[in-house]
């Protein structure tokens, strides 16, 4: 694409970034993203409220607060899904989006053989406070909102290797708005933020620790996984996806050698909705961590720090 010019456009395509922003005015700016995908559970409205609570996902990441959005939807013509699964999945949507304080005002819907939903999201930021993938800074702790194994987990789901209870609890985290926890990091004041999604806990580590020009050391009994995970793995349950992103990470990580394989691919697993990673810096992790709390966020994780390296690598220890 050609390069963007436009001064106002403070994050664009360059570094990874969750979403664009756009400077209105000295203390004003535009949030902007859009994420769709297919269905990864059966029930469709629950789809819906995955898929939304994914798009607004990327505004908190960079500190924003979304305000409105467009859905954007894919579904069959003339069957063999009736239309009413389709009014589910907006529904899901629709009711996800007005807990987070959002209106969907609109959308586009198009003939799709497979189904597809999800939003482009519109919201504000101060300028000044886009919390970007290039801030993460020497002696920042690492901080993760939600635990890891969901990629897993809903590959066990297509291959009806998983229990209701198990459904049911991973559709609760994936549908957990990261609403609470970006207001507890703006609050507390951070140095950069993503959310984990398609790649992996590490691929996205690995990508703040490229924009910021620094490695990472992460601790792996600190960091949380859904403990259905291990046993899915174990049947061979694992999405694409991960090794995939092992592929993209592996020459740039180390891990330890008592860190097993099944624990390196929950580190690669690609995750839907996934939680915020923060970067902290520590004299502030314990305010981060008591207003993270505060705000109702269940998974609080210090899962490891920022260090020096130029060659932005990542080492995973056991403990
Ligand atoms: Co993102
Ligand atoms: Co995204």
């Amino acid at each position: 694409m050609p390069p963007i010019t436009d001064p106002n456009v403070i994050v664009g395509r360059d570094a990874a970034d969750d979403a664009a922003v756009y400077k209105l005015a000295p203390d004003l700016a535009i949030v902007q993203t859009v994420d769709y995908f297919t269905p990864i559970v059966d029930d469709p409205y629950d789809f819906g409220s995955i898929a939304a609570a994914n798009a607004l996902s990327d505004v908190y990441a960079m500190g924003g607060q979304p305000l409105i959005a467009l859905n954007i939807a894919g579904f069959p013509s003339g069957g063999p899904l009736p239309i009413s699964v389709l009014g589910e999945i907006m529904r899901g949507g629709a009711e996800k989006a007005a807990e987070a304080g959002v209106s969907i005002v609109g959308g586009h819907t198009i003939d799709d053989k497979e189904p597809k939903y999800g939003l482009s999201v519109t919201g504000i930021i101060h300028p000044d406070k886009v919390l970007k993938n290039s801030g993460a800074r020497l002696g920042d702790d690492i901080v993760l909102t939600k635990p890891l194994g969901i990629g897993i987990i809903t590959t066990g789901i297509k291959r009806s290797l998983v229990d209701e209870k198990t459904v049911r609890k991973v559709v609760e985290v994936m549908t957990t708005l990261n609403k609470a926890a970006s207001e507890a990091m703006v609050e507390v004041g951070v140095d950069a933020c993503t959310d984990v999604t398609g790649f992996g806990l590490l691929g996205h580590l690995r990508e703040v620790t490229l924009s910021s020009a620094v490695g990472a050391r992460l601790r792996f009994a600190d960091i949380p996984v859904l403990p259905e995970t291990w046993d899915l793995v174990g049947k061979g349950a694992v999405p694409g996806g991960a090794q995939r992103n092992r592929d993209f990470i592996v020459d740039s990580t180390i891990f330890d050698p008592d860190v097993t394989l099944e624990q390196q691919t929950a580190l690669c697993d690609p995750q839907t909705s996934g939680g915020l990673l923060i970067f902290v810096p520590r004299g502030r992790t314990e305010k981060l961590l008591r207003s993270l709390e505060a705000k109702g966020v269940g998974v609080r994780a210090v899962i490891g720090e920022i260090v020096e390296d130029d060659h932005a690598r990542i080492w995973v220890a056991s403990h």
